[in-house]
């Protein structure tokens, strides 16, 4: 996967101050769905993710009821985290669990609390938080009542809850993130953006309202964070994923930058402040006419402190009408690359876009850069060994060994990476097919896609090299030829 006759990173290029973790989202760890006064969100009524309809109501089927059960077992979970070294962890606040309907005149005492003993816990370990306010899991009454962010509506229940966090978290926890991959709302709407309008029936006018009223939410809650803790440090977080022209040609460059600039928009508005003149462009010739306040537009001054982003693929993208239907690389469209190998799930592994990535980001915006997702979803077989089971999970070593040894490239180009989080650093459900066998974690949980199992956590083989990779501060990363 790597190439060996690339150059080579300094040994030091992680700096002591880089974060070294993992990343989850409480949709997809912590079950117990009808506990502690949690209202519905709408993961609970997706269990196929986006591979299937959505139901009425909470399904037995939907594995994310339960999840790992992270909501009873948080403490042995964690302490599994310090154990390889971690830095830090990012984990989510289901709104659900705070607000069970999303506008509730008052927060759910027993859901914050919950939130505080993780916090206890990660303080025992000296891991940092890093905190997601809104993962894939809007209460599902706002998308029935409001139809998710194309209310505006949605801006004062998405303040009120931020609010309610930043209060009663704000001096124990630094790093916060807005919305999980804001981006995706363009090919997501229900689960990403809370909107019940089928996706095929929504216009691109609904559309990108809503996606202006989830900016300007995002803005107000970096201006709140600013002005009530001190401290704070607030990041957009986006879906990164580097597009390549599918051939040489001009046509096909323009393409692929059409395709970069509607990811990229989003980043820019968190950064800059305002819509940039592609963006305006995009809805002017489209017919699409935002209800922009001039108080939203000075909200949206209020930029971010940093930028993060998950990881996992690139695409191509060509003008060609014939090889632009040949296939889907991912939910966010494109087309595939044949230089490319994929998961067992289609998702295609180019490490050397992560190094792209970091630098396009650094290049152009000029913001600390985080990376909190990065993983590959794999199969895993548990076996035993010396009579401990585990998993022989070289493959998800050299993933990831090989998008460090990227990043490690890009601090030396010159970029600021503030820190990496793996994502599902332990085995969780799956967001888009809402599986338990697509596994990403450093640790193994027993629970199969019929939901059978006993939950036990087993550590992996990629448990010891992660924590030799931390503890080394990189220096154990091999490149492609085997050597450090
Ligand atoms: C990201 C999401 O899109 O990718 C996560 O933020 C998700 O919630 C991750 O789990 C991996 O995707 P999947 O579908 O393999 O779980």
């Amino acid at each position: 996967m790597t190439d060996p006759t690339a150059p080579r990173p300094s040994p030091d290029a992680f700096p002591d101050t880089f974060l070294w973790g993992g990343a989850t989202a409480a949709n997809q760890i912590e079950g117990a769905h009808d506990q502690g006064g949690k209202g519905v969100s709408l993961q609970d009524v997706l269990p196929r993710g986006l591979t299937g309809p959505r139901t009425s109501h909470p399904t037995p089927d939907n594995l994310k009821l339960q999840g790992i059960d992270f909501y009873h077992r948080y403490a042995e979970d964690i302490a599994l985290f310090a154990e390889m070294g971690f830095s830090v962890f990012r984990f989510s606040i289901a709104w659900s669990r705070v607000f069970p309907h999303g506008d509730d005149e008052l927060p759910n005492e027993e859901g914050l609390a919950f939130y505080d003993r993780v916090l206890d816990e990660l303080e025992k370990h000296g891991i940092e938080p890093l905190v997601t306010i809104s993962h894939y899991e809007t209460p599902l009454a706002l998308a029935e009542k409001y139809n998710g962010w194309t209310s505006r509506e949605m801006i004062g229940c998405y303040e009120r809850y931020v609010r309610v966090l930043f209060d009663r978290y704000g001096h124990r926890v630094k790093y916060w993130l807005t919305f999980n991959e804001i981006n995706s709302v363009l090919h997501a709407p229900f689960m990403s953006g809370a909107i019940t309008t089928p996706k095929e029936e929504l216009s691109r006018q609904e559309l990108y309202q809503a996606v202006h009223h989830e900016l300007v939410a995002s803005a107000l809650a970096t201006k709140i964070a600013h002005e009530t803790v001190p401290d704070a440090r607030v990041g957009c977080m986006v879906l990164a994923l580097p597009v390549y022209p599918l051939t040489p040609h001009p046509s096909d460059a323009l393409a692929a930058m059409h395709a970069d600039h509607a990811n990229l928009m989003f980043g820019d508005v968190h950064v800059r402040g305002a819509y940039p003149g592609y963006a305006l462009r995009h809805m002017r010739e489209n017919g699409i006419e935002l209800d922009i306040t001039d108080e939203d537009r000075e909200l949206l001054t209020h930029t971010v402190d940093f930028v993060s982003f998950s990881y996992y693929m690139s695409v191509c993208e060509t003008a060609d009408p014939e090889l632009r239907t040949a296939g889907e690389g991912n939910i966010m469209g494109g087309v595939p690359n044949p230089a490319l190998q994929a998961s067992e799930w289609g998702w295609q592994i180019d490490p050397t876009g992560l190094r792209i990535v970091l630098n396009q980001f650094w290049d152009r915006w000029q913001k600390p850069l985080f990376i909190v997702e990065n993983g590959l979803g794999a199969k895993d077989e548990l076996i035993h060994v010396d009579g401990r089971p585990t998993v022989n999970d070289d493959y998800r070593i050299a993933y990831l060994n090989d998008h460090l040894v990227q990043v490690a490239e890009a601090i030396a180009d010159g970029v600021d990476v503030l820190g990496y989080t793996t994502w599902g650093c332990i085995d969780l459900v799956s967001a888009s097919t809402a599986q338990m066998s697509k596994r990403y974690g450093f640790v193994y949980v027993d629970r199969d896609d019929d939901g059978n199992g006993t939950l036990a956590r087993h550590r992996k083989k990629s448990f010891d090299w992660y924590a030799d990779v931390i503890r080394s501060r990189g220096a154990s990363l091999l490149r492609g030829d085997g050597t450090p």
